[in-house]
């Protein structure tokens, strides 16, 4: 079930006619329900995944060419737009992060739940995987990925041990990557949380350039949306949520004149206005149902209207 699902369509605006774009694609669970909203409701759907972007094809083939499918990452959004012969959309969603699909699936080495190969890769054509940020960055560079993608505590001391442990034999799964972090001292289970998961979500970020992407994608997608069109972002740790909270602010405010100017003159106009002043979140309901979805934050952007 996708998250937040109800919602998303809520704030959407989901209309007759309308023309929406999913950036995050992944099972295409956002974009089944978009289409089903009306008969000619349109999804341009974007995933830089190859393999989970199969998945959506064969659940959105009855749709025909109402969908519009692209392997790409979501910042070619306006790519796929012009290819698909449009140059502004009613509504963007991006649902960031991974699919529970790339965190099921071994091989793919997301999970530490699943043993498999320390990849990481949401694009496998990607040169950089989770194997070369593991075995071949400094100890200092390991401990600031670990400390700013993953505001772990113990992030000194995990990266002197990976540095120690390849040493003895390089590093190449899942499985021998979480033993060597959960072994470190004072990383007990907090409360029901693994204590690889930290140190996981940090190589993912690095080794997939998501936070730098989060930013670019931002201000890019609302000047494709139509006049009071909306950007919907679903983000699912802190780090994501305060580039969104903070962009979306930017985007509002947009006059960079000092403060103690009496009037403006940047002539910077706000580009809309943030729709969800506290972000939406999951039900109890829902959290109990999935609850990979307990972290989840719903915020959304309006575009400005023309006049
Ligand atoms: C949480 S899942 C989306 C699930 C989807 N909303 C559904 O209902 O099935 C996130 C997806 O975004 C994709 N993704 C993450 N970053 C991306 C990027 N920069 N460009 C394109 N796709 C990206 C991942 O490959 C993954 O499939």
């Amino acid at each position: 079930m996708p998250v937040l699902l109800e919602e998303v369509l809520r704030e959407l605006q989901v209309r007759q006619g309308g023309l929406y774009l999913d950036g995050t694609v992944g099972a295409a669970g956002h974009s089944e329900a978009i289409l089903g909203c009306f008969s000619d409701t349109r999804i341009i759907g974007l995933d830089k995944d190859p393999e989970i972007l199969m998945l959506a094809r064969a659940r959105l083939d009855n749709y025909g060419r109402r969908a519009q499918l692209y392997n790409m990452d979501f910042r070619q959004m306006e790519t796929a737009m012009k290819d698909a012969g449009c140059g502004e959309v009613n509504g963007i969603l991006l649902d960031l992060g991974v699919s529970s699909f790339q965190l099921d699936t071994g091989k793919r080495g997301f999970s530490f739940s699943h043993d498999g190969p320390l990849d990481m890769r949401m694009n496998p054509a990607d040169t950089l995987a989770a194997e070369d940020v593991v075995n071949n960055y400094s100890r200092e560079d390991l401990k600031d990925i670990l400390i700013r993608y993953g505001e772990e505590r113990q992030a000194g001391r995990i990266a002197s041990a990976i540095v120690r442990e390849r040493k003895i034999e390089p590093i190449r799964t899942t499985k021998r990557l979480s033993k060597i972090v959960s072994a470190v001292p004072g990383m007990g289970r907090v409360r029901s949380i693994h204590p690889a998961t930290r140190t996981f979500q940090a190589i993912r970020i690095e080794v997939n350039d998501e936070l730098n992407a989060i930013e670019e994608v931002l201000p890019m997608a609302v000047d494709l949306l139509t006049p009071e069109g909306r950007l919907a972002v679903i983000s699912f740790h802190s780090l994501e949520d305060r580039i969104v909270k903070r962009a979306f602010r930017r985007m509002e405010n947009a006059c960079v004149c000092p403060p103690k100017l009496p009037m403006c003159i940047c002539g910077e106009v706000p580009r809309g206005r943030v729709v969800t002043k506290r972000p939406i979140t999951p039900d109890r309901r829902e959290q109990e149902e999935n609850p990979r979805s307990r972290s989840a934050k719903l915020r959304v952007f309006e575009r400005r209207s023309t006049e």
